[in-house]
């Protein structure tokens, strides 16, 4: 359609990457084009730090759950909300500062607007992009690591570098599962075409993974991992650590 949306529908997660290193250059290129995201109000509540250091990138694979790619990869990031030069400005006016929930809620909105140009930006320069999440798997000892101070909270991190693989597209839901006219369709519709998706995702698998699957092999499809994934509560120690950063839920 055009370049722009080839980009887009290009799009896989690169987790293995080469030791070329990523120019500082690009760096720069892809961060000012995330900026340049919409921003509510234009508050611009986040900031990315680049993390360089050697024994903090080797913790770093441990507390996101041994995912050596946050090493391994050209360079890493940790994305973070970033209410904090909000409050600095109101003190030094001595004003009150008193954000609540909404204030918290837009510097995700922001900070992850402006996270997918960053990576829109890298991988139109050639280079492959994962986000990580496992950030979140302890960010106790996360903060340890890092020291944000109150008004900064880390979301995710995020691998960019030169790709060592070149692994499939990951299927997405059909448009019509997404784009919806007017309202939300009826459940019994949705749970229907849920089952067609999952048909699809299982076939993904067995491509990815390379043949047909043997008996011993458990079918992997989207319905169970979904259920899987929210049957119990996951990463409980991320509210009370956003409330100890500064996060409100008022
Ligand atoms: C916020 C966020 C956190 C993620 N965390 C991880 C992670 O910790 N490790 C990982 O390997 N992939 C992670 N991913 C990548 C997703 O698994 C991936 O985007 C998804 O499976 C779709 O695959 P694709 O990006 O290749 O299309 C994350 C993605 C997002 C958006």
């Amino acid at each position: 359609m055009n370049a722009v949306i080839e980009q887009m529908l290009a799009h896989r997660s690169i987790r293995r990457f080469t030791d070329e290193p990523v120019e500082e250059a690009h760096v720069a290129a892809a961060i000012e084009a995330g900026q340049m995201a919409s921003t509510s109000a234009s508050i611009q509540s986040y900031c990315i730090i680049r993390i360089r250091s050697v024994e903090r990138r080797n913790r770093l694979i441990e507390l996101t759950g041994n995912q050596t790619k946050v090493a391994r990869c050209g360079a890493f990031f940790v994305v973070c909300g970033d209410t904090r030069r909000h409050r600095l400005l109101a003190e030094r006016a001595d004003e009150t500062y008193d954000a609540r929930f909404e204030a918290f809620l837009l510097a995700i909105v922001d900070a992850t607007l402006f996270a997918q140009n960053v990576v829109l930006a890298f991988e139109s320069l050639g280079y492959g992009a994962c986000y990580i999440g496992g950030l979140r798997n302890d960010l106790p000892q996360v903060q340890e690591l890092l020291g944000f101070p109150h008004g900064v909270y880390p979301l995710f991190g995020l691998c960019i570098g030169h790709p060592d693989q070149d692994p499939m597209r990951r299927p997405r839901l059909p448009l019509e599962q997404v784009l919806f006219e007017e309202q939300w369709p009826e459940d019994e519709a949705m749970l229907a075409a849920m089952d067609e998706y999952d048909q699809v995702v299982a076939d993904y698998y067995q491509a990815r993974e390379g043949g047909s699957p043997d008996a011993t092999t458990p079918r992997r499809d989207w319905n169970s991992q979904m259920i899987e994934k929210f049957i119990a509560p996951r990463r409980v120690s991320v509210a009370p650590y956003y409330r100890q950063q500064g996060a409100s839920l008022d």
